[in-house]
């Protein structure tokens, strides 16, 4: 268990900086497994059309859950991504599998490690009639073009990004937002039937609508929501990390951090699209190749918050060149982070949590983590006091925030142990796809909770052998 530390310099448990590193090593260590040369280069180059940039985080007039395309003139990324991949939120999530590597698992390069998860997955796959995909570097220039096509911007920046982790995770959601299904990094396995899922088990996801309560927030009419017990969500996620000690921000980029090596989405989901807008429109503003045809696509108004050099802190810091164009040798970890990374990851699922609680009064919150248990009575929750380990601790700070504010607060996702509903997204405990870290409360791999285990010190091994 993680406990506040005072000299947090000296006194770092093992675990923790296993993890971290864990964390930055699987980085270079996908960075290192594919090549910089072999990996896309659009034979023709994509031509840039002239539809605006607009922003993803100034959304303050746009209704993100009930944006839709008003004509066929369309006039920015945005439109051109809802159009291309509507969302179709009554249909169920795809039965399909996700994975990117450098080379086929029949390939003699294929990492020997990897090997066992890989047959893992395609047998629960086989087991339980889902496709399996994994997607090489070789295929990913015609499986983007094909997906991709008329929407010259973002395969433009695909091609541009400097680095090939910050592609690895841009192509993750891309394929999600294009086909859906579960994605899923190399060193991961699964732990659990795909059916047990909660977002896929119907009994369990019936009885869990039935028997939680709805969070209550500003101007929430609970008559006006609509019965949709029967929809599967749209966007899976789970928790990667939760640190709930004062030094948290030395060690993560996000108090609550969604884990994006695993994903399970329905195509065109809202939250992938606002990513992808983000994403590709950072990429343009902040590599000099495509940075002049940017210039003229970006809403001027919000200039800094397309390029990655004006992020938050960054922005304030005198002595950082903000005028550096991004390439290979100067994009840093926290660059990554913030561009594609599970920081950003994290942004656009806040914000759009968010944008959904203030532009919508029917929006169902579930999450039985903060009442208690026996009466799902707040007033009872409140004299029972808790162990410290328990979301129950922040039920004041949540509840006002939420009736205040309109504001969903990270404390709302923190020491989750049963999932939880906003809208269609689910959320799910740490437990679920980091069993066994032994860190921020998860569980092991026989919890209920545990469906992908994710192999951290596979990929340290295995990055250390190339020195
Ligand atoms: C991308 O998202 C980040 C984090 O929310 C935000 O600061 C930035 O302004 C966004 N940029 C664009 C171009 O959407
Ligand atoms: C990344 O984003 C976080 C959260 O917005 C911010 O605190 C941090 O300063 C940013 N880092 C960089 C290098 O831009
Ligand atoms: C509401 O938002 C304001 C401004 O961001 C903040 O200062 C205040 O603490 C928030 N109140 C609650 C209850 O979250």
């Amino acid at each position: 268990m993680i406990k506040p530390l005072n000299r947090p310099e000296f006194h770092l448990d093992k675990k923790t900086k296993q993890i971290f590193f864990g964390i930055l090593i699987l980085y270079s260590l996908v960075a290192f497994h594919l090549s910089n040369n072999k990996y896309v280069k659009f034979v023709n180059a994509p031509e840039i059309s002239n539809v605006a940039l607009p922003t993803s985080s100034h959304v303050e007039e746009l209704n993100l859950k009930e944006f839709r395309v008003k004509d066929r003139n369309l006039k920015d990324l945005r439109e051109q991504l809802a159009m291309a991949f509507p969302y179709e939120p009554e249909k169920p999530i795809p039965r399909r599998i996700w994975q990117t590597w450098k080379v086929k698992e029949d390939s003699m390069d294929f990492p020997a490690s990897f090997r066992s998860f890989q047959r893992d997955w395609t047998d629960a796959a086989a087991l339980e009639g889902y496709d399996y995909m994994l997607v090489p570097d070789d295929d990913i220039e015609a499986f983007l073009r094909n997906l991709y096509g008329e929407l010259p911007l973002v395969l433009k920046a695909f091609e541009e990004m400097p680095k090939n982790i910050l592609k690895a995770d841009f192509l993750r959601y891309l394929l999600l937002y294009a086909r859906g299904g579960i994605y899923s990094d190399m060193d991961t396995y699964p732990v659990k039937p795909l059916g047990k899922w909660p977002s896929v088990d119907m009994e369990k996801l019936k009885t869990f609508r039935e028997t939680r309560k709805p969070v209550p927030y500003k101007g929430f009419k609970s008559e006006a929501v609509a019965a949709k017990n029967e929809r599967e969500p749209g966007l899976v996620i789970g928790i990667e990390a939760d640190p709930d000690r004062v030094d948290w921000s030395e060690w993560y980029a996000r108090r609550i951090q969604f884990c994006q090596w695993t994903i399970q989405s329905k195509p065109g989901h809202p939250v992938l699209r606002e990513l992808i807008l983000n994403i590709t429109a950072t990429t343009l503003d902040s590599v000099s190749s495509v940075k002049k045809t940017a210039e003229e696509l970006i809403d001027k108004t919000h200039k800094m918050d397309y390029n990655i050099n004006f992020r938050d802190k960054r922005a304030r810091d005198s002595h950082y060149d903000h005028s550096q164009t991004k390439t290979s040798e100067n994009v840093d970890g926290s660059d990554i982070m913030n561009w594609t990374g599970p920081g950003i990851f994290s942004d656009a699922v806040m914000q759009y949590l968010n944008n959904l609680i203030q532009s919508n009064d029917d929006i169902l919150l579930l999450n039985g983590n903060i009442y208690a248990p026996s009466t799902m009575n707040p007033a009872e929750t409140l004299t029972q006091g808790d162990d410290g380990e328990s979301t129950k601790k922040f039920y004041r700070r949540i509840i006002k925030s939420l009736m205040v504010n309109r504001s969903i607060p990270w404390e709302f996702f923190s020491l989750i142990t049963e999932p939880i509903a906003v809208d269609d997204l689910m959320i799910l405990p740490i437990t679920s796809f980091s069993p066994d870290v032994n860190q921020m409360n998860a569980k092991g791999i026989d919890d209920e909770m545990a469906f992908v285990k994710h192999q951290f010190e596979g990929s340290w091994k295995a990055d250390a052998g190339h020195g």
